[in-house]
């Protein structure tokens, strides 16, 4: 018998429903939160709001495109964490009653882990053991993978996420959120050898992006008095020179990583492996250092329900379920 999966994902500014069979995904249906672009950042109070509106149309759209009917359904997923706590307990309770009404199990989600099993919905997929390079708006971490469900932490970031210092950066740019992917386009026809920003100098596999984002508001404050415009006529060498800054320092602690654990599988994931700069970067690197390299299809890179619907594929096969006590979790460690 076949096993079909709702899966749906709450935990930022996306709400997003996937339908997955037997592994293939059938439906993806990721509605994005414009209220934000404002506020130069995530309200959380409007993001739980703007959950609660679209939950239902989105999961509607994610059955008609699969053409699945609710009561063909094997199971429901959510994610549970880590997120904003509003955000995850509109879809945590969307699912749960769900679940409640069709009497059929519920699966919880890491996020993060969910960042790193969208490498297994399409082809190529990642030879175990693999490094995954995570980088997304709130978290930065290297993963020693073993298996789709044993993994390890061995580096993270200290303060921000490499997307925010994106974000954060591109505000003092004047760019609205999000600005990581204005950054990576503005980038494209820059010199990134013009401007120099401040790499921090972490121990170990960690990671530290605060300093960068100071390190470009003191730049631009001294430049802006000699010249109110300079920002306007040399933004694409500054993005440039911000995004050579954070690839650096991503890219240095993961020759570490790989080197040390003799690992030549690595893959990135999350909103920042969508990057083309990075990318790049570790394209070459692959070249250099004898690397397999796996980057997530774009549409899987940024926080959609597909990768919350694969990592729910491999739960329900070991029959890992959760009772209807279960609440989110803001904070959640990888396993
Ligand atoms: O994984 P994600 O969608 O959400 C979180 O789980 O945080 O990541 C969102 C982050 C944002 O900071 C956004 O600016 C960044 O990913 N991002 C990018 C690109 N696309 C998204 N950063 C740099 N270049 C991009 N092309
Ligand atoms: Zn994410």
């Amino acid at each position: 018998m076949s096993t079909i999966i709702l899966a749906i994902e709450s935990s930022c500014d996306e709400t997003s429903a996937a339908i997955i069979k037997d592994g293939f995904v059938l439906s993806n249906i990721i509605a994005t939160q414009d209220v934000h672009k404002e506020f130069g950042g995530v309200v959380p109070e409007l993001a739980s709001r703007a959950h609660q509106q679209n939950i239902i149309p989105v999961v509607d759209q994610a059955l008609k495109a699969a053409k699945i009917d609710k009561t063909a359904l094997s199971a429901i997923a959510f994610t549970r964490g880590p997120g904003l706590l509003g955000a995850l307990i509109v879809g945590t309770s969307f699912a749960k009653a769900l679940t409640l009404g069709l009497d059929i199990p519920l699966i919880e989600v890491n996020h993060m882990q969910a960042h790193i099993l969208a490498h297994f919905i399409d082809e190529p997929k990642p030879v175990f053991p693999f490094l995954c390079l995570t980088v997304s708006g709130g978290h930065t971490q290297i993963v020693l993978v073993n298996d789709f469900l044993d993994m390890r932490v061995i580096g993270e970031t200290k303060d921000d996420a490499a997307g925010e210092a994106f974000d954060k950066s591109a505000k003092l740019l004047g760019l609205e959120y999000p600005g990581g992917p204005l950054i990576d386009n503005l980038a494209a026809q820059g010199d990134e050898s013009k401007y120099i920003f401040a790499k921090s100098n972490m121990p170990g596999y960690d990671f530290s992006f605060s300093g960068l984002k100071t390190s470009v508001l003191y730049f631009l404050k001294k430049m802006l008095k000699e010249d109110p415009e300079f920002i306007n006529k040399h933004i694409n060498d500054l993005a440039a020179g911000i995004q050579k800054a954070i690839i650096d320092m991503l890219t240095e602690k993961l020759i570490m990583a790989a080197k040390k654990h003799q690992i030549s599988h690595i893959a990135i994931a999350g909103g920042v492996s969508a990057n083309q700069g990075l990318r790049k970067e570790i394209t070459r690197l692959a070249v250099l250092n004898n690397w397999h390299i796996y980057f997530p299809a774009l549409e899987y890179c940024t926080d959609n329900a597909a990768m919350i619907a694969i990592a729910a594929h491999f739960k329900f096969k070991k029959n890992d379920f959760v009772g209807l006590d279960i609440a989110p979790l803001a904070r959640m460690p990888l396993i």
